[in-house]
């Protein structure tokens, strides 16, 4: 058995179908970069049929990222493969990802086919996807609870027509750690041909076992994993990428497995993630989590100071983390030392890159001594609005009123997308409400917010404060940030950017599709 396990990222497919993420092309190919900096092997860049910019962004990954294998995910449909294949040709090394639900309950409520019909589109769409490339992956959806025999045949079929990797999708997060390596085990002894595809496994986290249950099919013979950075997507998740490789780099002992990634790329993936999706990370989040690497009690200082491996089963730099002794960014630090924490956060810059961003360092060093990560992140975020965001609507200036005796007032003044500039102005519920309600005068439609956060990302009286919004249009969900050190402009800012995300997503939206219904 092979001792190489290769990890699928489909943070950017399969992450993206968290509720209210939406990426933008370039966000897709900031974190398609990131991905090949760490070195996964295969990107799930996304479902190329689904929608012109998810096309796009296959189609840009697939020209521009080097590296690792670029994956589009199709329905078995012609269309869809058909769209898969014209976003990836361009690959050096071209995937196709055709799934199918193969559970009754699917087959019978969703699909409404009988499973004959299911059977051979399965058959026909796998050997059309062959024609197009070598390399192609099909995922029977709902596996997990899906009648045994009828499994084995499905995936008997679409080995005989070129299958390459089989993908057993815990799609509802049904899986149990022992009783999947059970299931595992009699696929690999009643499918004839699985001996010559790679086995793979694709967790839900819908009990919270999906990292479990990725890492028992490990042990019984499965030779790819599937998952998102920072667990992101549908509902609970999908497995924790980070978690899994950092549970084989650690315990290899058991394991005894290898693995091409570079695991210092962790926690720069993990940051350029959260930032770009608007998620943030918990803190006691396994391997990413602020705290994952603190530690509080006495006893566990004294024994950390002593030794780290006293209560640390690995070691922070090999996820990435800044080491424990910091250079403390200030006026006085160059531009190696602003380029080295950068790229720890997740950003990659060159040269001249990096000397346009040090002017803007060095005006903020000038008001703050001390230049944190959180403030770094904030001034990158700043630096790249404007090239990564839809930015349909800009904001120019806002003015707001308010106090306890006083009726909150807000005036925007934006520019729209035909460069001219429109002021309205609004009463409100509070400030965040009648600056929300004057930018929806200006642009001419409305949305609900959601959630609203606000944090503090820099200490003391000064602080920064960073706002994620989450508004909600029609059952469509968008998110959006701003930060400043005033929160009700940080609102109006992250209120915008969710609203700018909503016109962009309707203006595709009225574009014509990609793929075709099926047939
Ligand atoms: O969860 C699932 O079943 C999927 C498939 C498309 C692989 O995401
Ligand atoms: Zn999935």
């Amino acid at each position: 058995m092979a001792s190489q396990v290769k990890f699928l990222d489909t943070t950017l497919r399969d992450g993206e179908q968290s509720a209210g993420i939406g990426m933008t092309v370039e966000e897709k190919m900031q974190i398609a970069r990131q991905l090949a900096r760490m070195k996964v092997d295969i990107i799930e860049a996304g479902f190329a049929a689904s929608s012109p910019g998810d096309f796009e962004a296959v189609s840009r990954i697939a020209n521009e990222v080097e590296g690792p294998i670029i994956c589009s995910l199709s329905r078995a449909v012609a269309g869809d493969v058909d769209a898969a294949w014209n976003a990836i040709k361009g690959a050096k090394k071209p995937r196709i990802h055709v799934f199918l639900s193969s559970s009754e309950i699917h087959q019978m409520h969703q699909l409404r086919k009988d499973r004959e019909d299911v059977m051979n589109m399965a058959v026909d769409m796998v050997s059309r996807a062959k024609g197009y490339c070598d390399d192609v992956e099909f995922s029977p959806m709902d596996a997990t609870r899906t009648n045994r025999d009828y499994l084995y045949r499905m995936l008997e079929e679409v080995i005989k027509v070129g299958a390459t990797t089989i993908n057993i999708a815990d799609t509802v997060g049904y899986a149990i750690p022992s009783d999947f390596q059970t299931m595992l085990n009699d696929i690999q002894q009643n499918v004839r041909g699985i001996e010559n595809v790679t086995l793979s496994v694709h967790c839900h986290n819908d009990l919270g076992l999906a990292v479990s249950n990725s890492l028992a099919a490990i042990e019984v013979g499965a030779r790819q994993v599937e998952g998102c950075i920072n667990g992101i997507g549908e509902r609970a998740g999908n497995a924790s990428l980070e978690e899994i490789i950092m549970a084989l780099d650690t315990r290899k002992d058991f394991f005894g497995v290898d693995l091409n990634v570079d695991t210092t790329q962790i926690y720069p993936s993990s940051r350029l993630v959260s930032r770009i999706t608007g998620m943030n990370v918990q803190a006691n989040k396994a391997i990413v989590g602020e705290n994952a690497f603190r530690h509080a009690s006495g006893i566990h200082q004294d024994g950390v100071l002593k030794d780290r491996s006293t209560y640390e089963v690995m070691k922070p730099e090999r996820v990435g983390l800044p080491p424990d002794v910091q250079l403390v960014l200030g006026k006085l630090s160059g531009r190696a030392g602003l380029q080295a924490r950068l790229e720890t956060l997740g950003f990659s810059l060159d040269r001249e890159e990096v000397t346009g961003v040090y002017q803007r360092f060095l005006e903020l060093a000038d008001k703050k001594p001390e230049i944190t990560d959180r403030d770094l992140e904030i001034l990158m975020d700043e630096e790249n609005r404007s090239t990564s965001e839809p930015v349909t609507y800009a904001l120019e200036t806002v003015h707001f009123t308010s106090g306890d005796k006083d009726i909150p007032t807000a005036t925007v003044r934006l520019i729209g997308p035909d460069g001219e500039t429109r002021t309205d102005a609004s009463t409100g519920n509070g400030p965040v409400d009648a600056v929300c309600r004057a930018i929806d005068r200006v642009v001419g439609t409305t949305a609900r917010i959601e959630d609203f956060q606000v944090q503090a990302v820099t200490e003391g009286r000064d602080s920064v404060g960073s706002v994620t919004m989450r508004i909600e249009n029609s059952g469509r969900i968008f998110t959006g940030r701003g930060a400043n050190t005033d929160i009700i402009v940080a609102s109006a800012q992250a209120y915008l950017s969710a609203m700018n995300r909503m016109l962009a997503a309707d203006e595709e939206a009225a574009l014509p599709a990609v793929g075709t219904t099926p047939d």
